[in-house]
């Protein structure tokens, strides 16, 4: 069966394209996935605040620009299939200089990871949104390679940030970024840091995203009647 597809203006022989993680950190596990029918890699995020709070550990992939570039060099140069970077920062500088040194670095397209969580109360949610559309705006101005957002399904109107990322010349929206969600500790009364992985169920969050992108359910609102109706 033929389940070539195109995303982000790369051919890609399926639509199975392998999320941004640390599975993406060792050549040997790009070319295992691409053997087992991966038909692009998004290499885990360049973190633009961990280079600035350890510059010592520059060297680590996770951390050090020199040695993420060279991944995505040495990636290219292992695997035929589309490598798509990552990139997390906190100041636009940052944004517009890691996007300029990965294109030149040869990633095929890059998708940005934003992670704007405020938690102080006087930050209005049009604030977070103008600083996101900002940050799309800027990057799209610095490289021309194709451009994918990692989104938060937490907008107000997720339909209107989509549509202010598609305006502002993004290719692919990426459904949806699963943002740090720590445990209580209720014995020790305390955060309790762990990553719990997906289950089947998380995928319901993805579908009703991309009920914003069907132009037959389009109405101004989706409230909960017309998705129960259309289940029953
Ligand atoms: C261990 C781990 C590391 C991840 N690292 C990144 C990352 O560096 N950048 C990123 O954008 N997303 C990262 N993610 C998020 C995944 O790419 C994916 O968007 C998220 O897990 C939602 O997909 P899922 O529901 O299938 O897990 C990571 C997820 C996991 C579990």
């Amino acid at each position: 069966m033929d389940l070539s597809t195109t995303y982000l203006g790369l051919k890609l022989r399926t639509p199975l394209v392998v999320s941004a993680s640390p599975l993406s950190q060792e050549i040997e596990q790009i070319k295992q996935m691409e053997q087992a029918g991966a038909a692009a890699v998004v290499l885990g995020s360049l973190f633009e605040e961990e280079i600035e709070t350890d510059p010592a550990a520059s060297e680590g992939f996770r951390v050090g620009p020199q040695a993420y570039l060279k991944h995505i060099a040495e990636a290219k140069r292992s695997v035929k299939i589309p490598i798509i970077a990552s990139l997390n920062c906190t100041t636009l500088g940052g944004w517009i200089s890691y996007a300029r040194q990965i294109t030149e670095a040869g990633a095929d397209a890059l998708e940005l990871n934003i992670y704007k969580i405020s938690a102080r109360a006087s930050v209005t949610g049009g604030v977070i949104e103008e600083s996101y559309i900002d940050t799309v705006r800027t990057v799209r101005a610095a490289t021309k390679i194709p451009l994918a957002v990692k989104v938060s399904p937490y907008f107000s109107n997720f339909a209107n940030m989509a549509a202010s990322f598609d305006a502002l010349g993004v290719d692919a929206l990426v459904l949806f970024n699963r943002f740090y969600q720590p445990d209580i500790d209720l014995e020790k009364m305390e955060v309790a840091p762990n990553l719990t992985l997906s289950t089947p169920a998380d995928m319901r969050l993805r579908c009703a995203g991309s009920e914003f992108f069907s132009a037959k359910s389009a109405p101004a609102s989706l409230p909960p009647a017309a998705f129960i109706r259309r289940t029953t």
